[in-house]
C-alpha cells in the first residue's frame, strides 16, 4: 500500500507547479528559536524577488515569525487549528486543500523544517541558498539528494550561493 505522504505528495505533483525555496547553513540548519538564524539582505532579496506575484505556503510558525502576509503574494499557512486567521493569508488544515483552492501560478513552498519535511517530494524544482559556515539551531533541511538533482548554481555572493535543483525523474 502507498504511504498517505507518498500520495498526497504524488497529487500535488500531478496537480501543481509546487517549487521550495530555503536558505540553509553548510551544517543543514534552517533556523533557531523561530527565527533565521543570519541576517542577510541579498539572500531575501533574491527570496522576495523569486517569489514576487505567485503563490506562498508557510506553516504557522513560519508565518508567526514574520509577522505579516509578504506583499504582491497570495500567502496561504498551514495550521491545525481551525481557529486561527489572519488578515490577508488563506489558512488551509491540511495539504490536500491545496488542490481546492485553484491555484493557476506557481507555489512557493517557504517552510519551516516540517514543511519541507513533509512537501519536498512534491516540489519540481529547488531553489536553494548555501549560507557559508556552521550555525547553531533547532531547524534542518531535510536530506534531498535522492529527490533533486543540481541543475546549476544561479547566484554567487561572499556570503551564500543559490543553487537551482530540479526533479529527479
Ligand atoms: N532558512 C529558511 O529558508 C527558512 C524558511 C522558513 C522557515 N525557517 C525557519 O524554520 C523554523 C520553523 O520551522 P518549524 O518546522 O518549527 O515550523 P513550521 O514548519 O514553520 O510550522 C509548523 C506548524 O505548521 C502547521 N503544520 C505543519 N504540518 C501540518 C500539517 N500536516 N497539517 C496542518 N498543519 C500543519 C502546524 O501549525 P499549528 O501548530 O498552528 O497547528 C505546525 O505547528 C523557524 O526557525 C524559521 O525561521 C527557515
Amino acid at each position: 500500500m502507498m504511504d498517505p505522504n507518498e500520495k498526497l505528495c504524488r497529487a500535488l505533483l500531478e496537480n501543481l507547479d509546487m517549487r521550495a525555496i530555503a536558505a540553509m547553513a553548510e551544517n543543514r540548519i534552517i533556523g533557531s528559536g523561530n527565527s533565521m538564524p543570519w541576517k542577510i539582505p541579498e539572500e531575501l532579496s533574491f527570496f522576495h524577488r523569486t517569489t514576487q506575484n505567485a503563490s506562498v505556503l508557510m506553516g504557522r510558525k513560519t508565518f508567526e515569525s514574520i509577522g505579516h502576509p509578504l506583499h504582491n503574494r497570495r500567502n496561504i499557512v498551514v495550521t491545525r487549528d481551525p481557529s486561527w486567521s489572519h488578515a490577508g493569508v488563506t489558512a488551509i488544515g491540511n495539504f490536500y486543500q491545496l488542490l481546492e483552492l485553484g491555484i493557476g501560478d506557481t507555489l512557493w513552498v517557504c517552510g519551516g523544517g516540517s514543511i519541507y519535511d513533509a512537501l519536498l517530494p512534491a516540489c519540481g524544482e529547488l531553489y536553494l541558498s548555501i549560507v557559508c559556515g556552521k550555525f547553531e539551531g533547532d531547524a534542518k533541511f531535510p536530506e534531498f539528494d535522492h529527490l533533486f538533482t543540481l541543475d546549476k548554481t544561479i547566484l554567487t555572493c561572499p556570503r551564500f550561493r543559490v543553487e537551482h535543483y530540479r526533479r529527479r525523474t
